[in-house]
């Protein structure tokens, strides 16, 4: 059975208090209305991730995520983060490779790799994010586009790691932009990473493999979306900023 995963994008946002208090009241929350079969991951920015972990317990189904990592184990890199420096203050997830690294920090496919290599190693889960921009889907391939990042990024892993990766499937035009891919095309084109998962790796272990949508998810169309076969939760950016919001996400299953 395939983890059902929502998991929350701060991005930059949060003061450390503010970081704190949206952290309680989903714990709050969590344990009054989740079930035992959904897991949620906070993806904090990196200030508050000690605290966080301090706050949640083992048990919750609750866990400690960053938005990134560096692709080197450690050294001269001013400003970095490493993944012996997350995993020491209990951070679980890593998100890989968000549409807005790979524009604003031009992180590439190659390096993408590394970082994914890095957080498998650290027994860490990453978060691998792949998706098209507006003029891909429009006027080229999009299911070639989002191919080549999960080929090039991820098929150097052998069938046990890619089995303890979730990737998350987010159309650059959806995110941020209340524009939300309708289910069917979140389902034609998680069916299609799953697809090249199975030519890859066999139909079993693509089986076992979350892959989450994220772009505009909200509470009004969770539902719809977590509905489709192959779609295994989301990962959610601004309503993850609001703790019904994100709890009302997580119940849509
Ligand atoms: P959004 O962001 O939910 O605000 O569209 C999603 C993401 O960037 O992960």
């Amino acid at each position: 059975m395939r983890k059902q995963i929502v998991a929350g994008n701060w991005k930059m946002n949060n003061n450390y208090d503010e970081g704190l208090k949206l952290v309680s009241e989903v714990v709050n929350m969590a344990k009054d209305e989740l079930g035992p079969d959904v897991y949620l991951v906070l993806a904090a920015p990196f200030i508050h991730q000690k605290a966080i972990s301090q706050l949640l317990s083992t048990g919750e189904n609750i866990y400690l995520g960053a938005q990134n990592c560096h692709e080197k184990e450690n050294g001269a890199y001013t400003g970095e983060v490493s993944v012996a420096m997350l995993s020491s203050v209990g951070t679980e997830y890593v998100i890989i490779g968000h549409s807005e690294r790979r524009e604003y920090f031009q992180e590439t496919n190659e390096q993408l790799a590394k970082k994914v290599d890095l957080v498998l190693s650290g027994k860490l889960t990453p978060i691998f994010c792949c998706g098209e921009p507006l003029e891909v889907r429009e006027h080229g391939d999009p299911y070639k586009h989002v191919e080549n990042q999960i080929e090039e990024s991820l098929f150097h892993l052998s069938a046990e790691d890619i089995k303890k990766t979730v990737i998350a499937y987010e159309p650059i035009w959806a995110i941020g932009t209340g524009k939300t891919a309708t289910s069917d095309q979140a389902q034609y084109m998680h069916a299609a990473i799953r697809n090249c998962l199975s030519k890859k790796y066999g139909q079993e272990v693509a089986g076992e493999i979350s892959i989450l949508y994220g772009g505009s998810c909200k509470p009004s169309n969770a539902k719809e979306l977590f509905s489709c076969e192959d779609v295994d939760g989301g990962l959610i950016g601004g309503a993850s900023l609001n703790a019904r919001d994100f709890i009302d996400i997580a119940k849509s299953f």
